[in-house]
C-alpha cells in the first residue's frame, strides 16, 4: 500500500553526514533513481497523491534542478509542466523573484506566458529545507496572477520548519 511504498523509498535514500558542510545530513534522492524498484515505488506514490488533489491542477511548476526529476513524471497525468529556473536560463519574457539561501540570495525566473491568470498550480520540488525555494516559486506564480493550490515535495526536513515560510498548503511524501 501507499505507506509501505514510501517506507521502502525512504530506506533507499542514502544519507551523507557532514555534506556539503559540517552538521548537514545530505539526503541523496539519486540513490532512489539508481534503484528501479524504489523509483517505481516513488512514481506510484506520486501518481496516487496527485490523482487525489482537488481541483485537478491546471499546471505543474517544477523547480530547477532536482524538482525536474519528479514534475515531468507527474505531468504524464496530462497536466502541463513548466519550469522555474535559476537566473539567465529561460528565453522570452520572464518574471523574476529573489530568494534567500543559507548564505546570500539567488534569483528564480519563470516565463511570463507559461501560466494563465486564474489557473490552479501544483508546485513540485524534491526537498523542503528552509522553504525559501518554494516560497519564491509561489511568489512567481502569484506574479502571474495564478493560484498555488499545493506545494508537493518528496522529502521534508522537519527540524527546519520550512513549511512555516511557505504560505501555501504543503505536502511531503517522506519526512526526516
Ligand atoms: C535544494 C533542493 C531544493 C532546495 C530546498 O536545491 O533541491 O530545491 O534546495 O531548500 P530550501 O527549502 O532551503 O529553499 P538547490 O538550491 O541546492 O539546487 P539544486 O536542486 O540545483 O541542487
Ligand atoms: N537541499 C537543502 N538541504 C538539503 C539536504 N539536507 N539534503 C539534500 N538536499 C538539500
Amino acid at each position: 500500500d501507499f505507506q509501505k511504498k514510501l517506507e521502502y523509498v525512504k530506506k533507499n535514500i542514502r544519507s551523507y553526514p557532514d555534506f556539503p558542510k559540517p552538521g548537514i545530513i545530505f539526503r541523496d534522492i539519486f540513490s532512489v533513481l539508481s534503484n528501479p524498484p524504489a523509483f517505481h515505488a516513488l512514481k506510484d506514490a506520486l501518481f496516487e497523491h496527485v490523482s487525489e488533489i482537488t481541483p485537478k491542477p491546471d499546471v505543474i511548476v517544477v523547480l530547477e534542478s532536482r524538482g525536474f526529476l519528479f514534475g515531468p513524471i507527474v505531468a504524464l497525468h496530462n497536466i502541463p509542466c513548466v519550469p522555474v529556473r535559476k537566473k539567465g536560463k529561460l528565453p522570452g519574457d520572464i518574471c523574476r523573484q529573489e530568494y534567500t539561501l543559507e548564505y546570500g540570495t539567488d534569483v528564480f525566473e519563470i516565463q511570463s506566458d507559461s501560466i494563465k491568470a486564474g489557473q490552479n498550480v501544483l508546485v513540485i520540488d524534491d526537498l523542503l529545507a528552509t522553504g525559501g525555494s518554494l516560497k519564491a516559486a509561489c511568489l512567481l506564480v502569484k506574479q502571474l496572477k495564478a493560484n498555488v493550490i499545493q506545494c508537493l515535495v518528496v522529502m521534508e526536513l522537519l527540524n527546519l520548519k520550512g513549511r512555516n515560510h511557505v504560505a501555501v498548503p504543503t505536502h511531503s511524501l517522506i519526512q526526516f
